[in-house]
């Protein structure tokens, strides 16, 4: 892999004092090493398994900047490969998701199977006078594979440990969102996707770990009733409850506390939360009673949330003032048909391109990025230092634990993972 360092890094991150120069948001160069020494090394999600679940079933998204697709082919066997045509490089399949049996590129015709082989290129006698060898020319692969609990990863980095190690802790936490139930999650419908003009850490460690922005950012949202079960309890007078999870891999979550099953907006969606604690206590262990992950990031770029809405979504990175979301929205397969209804309204309502809630963060994350523009401001830093030194390694979290709900240990966290993976 052509690995080359451009950018001395160090300096950017203090981790001592929790301070992030502003230029790693903005400045372009940093920007082309990210996408080389983080986007071309990481685990990345790519799809849920319920979204090609048939043989042809594919589904299209990026890993970095590099446009991937991901194919289940005729033998049932899953596959991702570069959504690049093998000519002249044009992006091959332009349609989110469908079945094929085949793919055909729009400018010269070269076409592949869903096996990733090239099957046929136009005039090869009389053209290329049989003279092109197509052996190595199919769909180049990603380095890795791999499906945790339903979820699909894939890696450009044949050297990279294998996923359930890159996850580590975090995995279980995956599990509270995606195997809280026999039979897993299915993904409803299609895809939301959208254009954000914000660097795509901003999201990325927002829902890592960002539960001091609520109640003030999303106030208005809040004020129209859209509030969340812990949010209620606080306004009725209770004590604000939870930690911020952070592994030592960068991966963090926001966790509600002890018997703190839900998070549902919807009435008949807290019901059936409840209905279906006993099950999830049952497949998650002890450590369920202690904690309940609502909003979470995977180190980079992929998130989830359990309040308000069910989705996960990618922040795909494109240059360092813009990313493209991909978000989904995702219930329990075995939910009554009425809980899926619900929470498909309750992901448009809260955070898709129109959401309440998601327009209140999109403004932010942008003006944080524009502001990085101007030569001075960009000069100035970011500050992570809240609840520094309060964080504790919890055993039985298998992560550091923040002493208050609202801390950005997760933010430590993640910005040395990110300074590390950048040296
Ligand atoms: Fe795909 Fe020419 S670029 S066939
Ligand atoms: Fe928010």
């Amino acid at each position: 892999m052509n690995d080359t360092l451009t950018v001395d890094v160090s300096g950017l991150v203090d981790v001592e004092n929790a301070q992030v120069d502003r230029r790693i948001f903005i400045d372009e160069d940093i920007y082309q090493q990210e996408l080389e020494k983080i986007f071309a090394r990481c685990w990345l999600f790519l799809c849920h398994e319920s979204q090609i679940p048939h043989p042809g079933d594919f589904i299209t998204t990026y890993m970095g900047e590099d446009p991937v697709l991901v194919v289940r082919d005729r033998a049932g066997k899953v596959n991702a490969f570069l959504n690049v045509c093998r000519h002249r490089g044009n992006r091959l399949c332009r349609a989110d998701s469908g079945n094929a049996t085949a793919f055909v590129c729009a400018y010269h015709g070269w076409g592949y199977g869903n096996d990733g082989r090239l099957q046929a290129v136009p005039n090869l006698k009389d053209a290329y006078n049989n003279k092109l060898d197509t052996s190595g020319m199919g769909l180049f692969p990603v380095a890795q594979l791999e499906n945790y609990k339903g979820l699909y990863f894939a890696t450009f980095d044949p050297d990279a440990a294998p996923l359930q190690e890159y996850l580590g802790e975090i995995a279980w936490y995956l599990d509270a969102f995606f195997d809280r139930r026999e039979g897993g999650v299915e993904v409803l419908g299609g895809v939301h996707r959208w254009i954000v003009p914000c660097n795509w850490k901003f999201p990325a460690e927002n829902f890592g770990g960002d539960a001091y922005h609520v109640g003030w950012n999303h106030l208005s949202a809040l004020q129209t009733g859209t509030i969340s079960a812990s949010r209620a309890r606080q306004m009725e007078g209770a004590p604000l409850i939870g930690q911020i999870i952070s592994t030592r891999d960068g991966h963090s979550m926001i966790s509600r506390g002890a018997g703190d099953y839900t998070e549902a907006v919807i009435p008949e969606v807290k019901e059936y939360d409840e209905q279906v604690a006993a099950e999830s206590e049952q497949r998650l262990g002890d450590r369920w009673k202690h904690t309940n992950p609502v909003v979470g990031t995977v180190f980079p770029n992929f998130s989830m949330i359990r309040t308000l809405a069910q989705e996960f979504r990618v922040w795909h990175p494109r240059g360092p003032q813009e990313i493209q979301i991909s978000s989904y929205t995702f219930v329990d397969k075995d939910a009554p048909q009425n809980i899926k209804d619900a929470l498909r309204l309750a992901s448009i309502r809260s955070f898709s391109p129109a959401g309440t809630f998601e327009q209140d963060d999109m403004d932010n994350w942008q003006a944080c990025t524009e502001t990085c523009r101007g030569v001075m401001s960009r000069k100035l830093t970011v500050n992570n230092q809240m609840g520094m030194g309060r964080e504790q390694f919890n055993e039985d979290l298998g992560a550091w634990a923040s002493d208050f709900p609202i801390s950005v240990v997760s933010h430590r966290n993640f910005y040395r993972r990110w300074a590390e993976l950048m040296s």
